[in-house]
């Protein structure tokens, strides 16, 4: 049987947060819409975090509320604290995302709390997320390097992930938030999470900004990791990130794993047409590979 890899597509959040380009949430809706055309079914949507810190989310609860239900996708939100579980459990989140932070000094500048404080706060919003009915994930943030910080123990990385399975996480992802990890690293990473946190999913976030994103999604989907999250059009980045690009690009991840012989469920020529709109709608070039070169020649 053919191997299936998910993508989670996380344009609508991680890409739009820090484009410099701000959509309407009408043109969010568009971009949500194609992209679902285009096969996604699990979608990161927005971001319940302080419009002050990220004002390219703020209109995310409309984002949700104004949502075609008639269509099968999970809408995920995001969330960091208990003001934002319960706005987004209250405009209809499918999923919460919940963000643990494996560095100090970016967990500071981002949202004001130690990696300890991240779990604890995870701790304290589970019974909510739970009691709702809402299935929880949690993405550990700069786990393979934090940019005020540097180097992260993996054993801080694994403490987290075995915080936020007893907190009921069904998945975690490991998150590449600047983009400096290596192959090797993932592989040595995704090991020590399954020695400590046996019991969830893993999923890999990745940011190519340094250029090592799609040898990133090989070392994960190689390790067992059946879930990858990526951008369309390779646009994003985080804001409380000096240089932060964008994640690796849904059509390029795509195309790789097409071609390897896995199943997604996204229609890559309509992915890359959704990633030529957005490059109009942004009004800048976006990086992805695919959306330069097309697929593969049919002859
Ligand atoms: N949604 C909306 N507003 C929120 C909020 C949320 N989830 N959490 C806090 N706020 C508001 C508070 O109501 C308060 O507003 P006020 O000043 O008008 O009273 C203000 O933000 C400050 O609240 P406080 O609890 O003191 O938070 P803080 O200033 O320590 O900031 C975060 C903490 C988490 C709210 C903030 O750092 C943040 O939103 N960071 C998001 C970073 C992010 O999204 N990064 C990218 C993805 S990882
Ligand atoms: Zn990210």
């Amino acid at each position: 049987m053919t191997r299936r890899i998910d993508i989670v597509e996380v344009g609508p959040r991680d890409g739009l947060q820090n484009d410099p380009a701000t959509l309407t949430t009408d043109q969010k809706l568009d971009f949500i819409t194609r992209l679902e055309a285009a096969g996604v079914r699990r979608m990161e949507t927005g971001a319940f975090v302080s419009p002050r810190a990220v004002p390219k989310m703020a209109d995310s609860g409309d984002v949700f509320r104004r949502l075609d239900r008639s269509r099968p996708t999970r809408h995920i939100a995001l969330a960091l604290n208990e003001k934002g579980v319960r706005r987004a459990l209250s405009a209809g989140a499918d999923e919460i995302n919940f963000v643990l932070v494996a560095g100090e000094g970016f967990g500071r500048r981002n949202q004001g709390m130690s990696p300890q404080d991240s779990a604890d706060m995870l701790a304290l919003c589970a019974p909510l997320i739970h009691e709702a009915g809402v299935p929880l994930s949690a993405t550990i943030s700069v786990a393979f390097g934090d940019p005020y910080d540097g180097d992260i123990d993996p054993a801080i990385v694994a403490n987290l992930a075995a915080q936020a399975q007893r907190a009921g996480a069904a998945e975690i992802a490991l998150g590449d938030t600047i983009g400096v990890a290596t192959p090797w690293d993932v592989q040595a990473r995704v090991a020590r999470v399954r020695l400590e946190a046996p019991d969830v999913y893993l999923r890999a976030h990745f940011h190519n900004t340094r250029g090592a994103g799609l040898a990133n999604v090989f070392a994960a989907v190689e390790a067992g990791i059946d879930v990858i999250d990526a951008s369309c059009g390779g646009i994003g980045g985080c804001p409380f990130a000096p240089a932060a690009t964008g994640n690796v690009a849904t059509e390029d991840v795509v195309y790789m794993l097409h071609r390897a012989g896995f199943e997604t469920g996204i229609d890559l020529d309509r992915m890359i047409d959704t990633a030529t709109w957005l490059q109009g709608t942004l009004g800048h070039e976006i990086s992805s590979s695919l959306s330069r070169a097309g697929g593969f020649p049919t002859g």
